[in-house]
């Protein structure tokens, strides 16, 4: 993908590697309906119906492009209920591309972290993780757990620019394991991709380090390999020690020196589904149970069978550096895009998503009224994009029932994989310009109903005065008839 040079033009663009051959249509609705609509949503773009949004980019899970190759293989898939030939195909493909023997499938990402924190989490037990992702730690606390985050301080400044911004820090990580005691610490999670901090990478260099510093104090290792594709990109073209090795030799290695993986196929795979996988038949065994228990029967985990399908396959297309070149790449696009423009940007730019730092655009907003849901309201009244807020909404509250302040407040916006052309980038890129033109006229929010469990996803919010009125109406006066 990277290989490909423009003979006459003033810019070097990311090239598809693939054409579309299945198209849905989208719809741009005046900016007028795109205030009633965010509205009529809570302020939650989580509540915005699909076709009130132009480009989705609420996320990258369940909603890649499948390849030719993925949709035909739907079409053979054998839903017999015990010894499915689905479920070989699928085992076949982790094992080549992970080299590990055991598989438990789940439904999807989140429904892994259940068993996992069932399993081994005991009340008042420590998990330690480079950062938390939402859901684990939801299903760690809720059993009685709590989480130590260790990402290297450089991991949260906005544009540090060092490549490896996931990475753990390692001497905490050591002085953490010695004051706590290996016995109280239920595993250390290593997050491929770390999500909530922009999509950024971790070095295979660190995470074997981490592997090594838990097998030489006895603690379980555990790999959320969700947005490992991505991340395999970042080493291939950032780290020294990876040039020489293929996408499955560092795919291997990683699953070798892992006691547990696991991801959501909804993102890792393009396709819709989770697995848990392991080279070690004894904690295989402790987690085992909980499948037909919770998802269902040992050879679907609660998946559709033509997504396992669908998963053997894309799995396979993970191995192909041109297929897993495209996300990095357009996102790298539409980061330097605003970047020149002076829009504040997570950098350098990581997987997943571009993340714009509706902190440091928003400085007029209080922490407590929410500026990244308030940009993110902003942009879809822009644009019809819907981002996603990233920031302290996102956050569970603490115990004693007071907020918790996120490090950075971001407004994420994902690139799902082979979906967007680079004109709707460009599209994206021009309306966040002008969002951040006009960022004085931006408010902020307050609560309307604030559930008690992962609130982000359907809890409803008011806008502080008139300002969303007062944006849409300078959007009206700036483009004219323009949608
Ligand atoms: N781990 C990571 C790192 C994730 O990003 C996600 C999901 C999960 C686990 C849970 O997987 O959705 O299949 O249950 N992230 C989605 C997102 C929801 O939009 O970033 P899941």
């Amino acid at each position: 993908m990277s290989s490909v040079k423009f003979y006459k033009s003033e810019e070097q663009v990311p090239m598809e590697m693939h054409k579309v051959r299945v198209v849905q249509k989208l719809y741009l609705l005046p900016v007028e309906e795109r205030l009633k609509r965010i509205k009529e949503a809570g302020n939650n773009t989580f509540l915005l119906q699909n076709k009130d949004v132009f480009m989705d980019m609420i996320t990258d899970s369940g909603v890649n492009a499948m390849s030719d190759n993925q949709v035909a293989a739907m079409s053979i898939a054998d839903d017999s209920y015990a010894g499915s030939e689905t479920f070989n195909r699928l085992i076949k493909a982790i094992e080549e591309v992970f080299g590990t023997k055991y598989f438990l499938p789940t439904h999807q990402g989140r429904a892994c972290e259940n068993i996992l924190a069932e399993t081994f989490v005991k009340p008042g037990m420590f998990t330690i993780m480079n950062f938390h992702f939402t859901t684990t730690k939801a299903h760690i606390t809720r059993m009685g757990g709590s989480v130590i985050e260790m990402v290297t301080p450089e991991g949260i400044e906005p544009q540090n620019d060092v490549p490896f911004k996931g990475n753990f820090d390692i001497p905490r990580l050591k002085q953490t394991i010695k004051e706590l005691g290996a016995k109280n610490i239920a595993f250390v999670r290593i997050e491929a991709g770390t999500n909530l901090i922009g999509g950024q990478p971790v070095s295979l260099q660190n995470m074997l380090e981490v592997a090594e510093i838990c097998k030489e104090n006895g603690i379980l290792s555990v790999l959320d390999a969700s947005l490992l594709q991505d991340n395999l990109y970042f080493m291939k073209t950032r780290e020294a020690m990876c040039k020489d090795m293929s996408i499955k030799d560092i795919m291997h290695k990683l699953a070798s020196v892992m006691d547990i993986v696991y991801f959501s196929a909804r993102k890792l795979s393009f396709a819709r589904g989770g697995a848990i996988i392991s080279n070690n038949e004894e904690l295989i065994l402790k987690m085992k149970g909980f499948i037909p228990l919770y998802e269902g029967f040992l050879t679907y985990g609660g998946m559709e069978v033509r997504s396992m399908e669908a998963m053997a396959v894309g799995l396979m297309e993970t191995l192909d550096m041109e297929y897993i070149s495209q996300g990095p790449q357009f996102i790298q696009y539409l980061v330097d895009e605003l970047d020149k423009y002076g829009v504040p940007m997570i950098k350098p730019a990581g997987g997943l998503g571009a993340h714009v730092n509706a902190g440091e655009i928003l400085p007029h907003i209080p922490h407590d009224q929410s500026p990244a849901a308030a940009l993110a309201t902003a942009i879809y009244i822009a644009g019809g994009v819907r981002g996603m807020e990233r920031g302290t909404l996102s956050e569970q509250r603490n115990p004693d029932g007071t907020e918790k302040f996120a490090e950075l407040e971001l407004v994420r916006l994902a690139v799902p994989r082979r979906v967007f052309t680079l004109s709707q980038i460009k599209y994206c890129a021009d309306r966040v310009k002008w969002v951040y033109d006009n960022r004085d006229l931006i408010g902020g929010l307050k609560w309307e109903d604030e559930p008690s469990v992962l609130r982000f996803f359907f809890g409803r919010l008011q806008p502080i005065g008139d300002w969303q009125e007062k944006l849409a109406a300078k959007y009206r006066a700036d483009f004219g008839d323009s949608l």
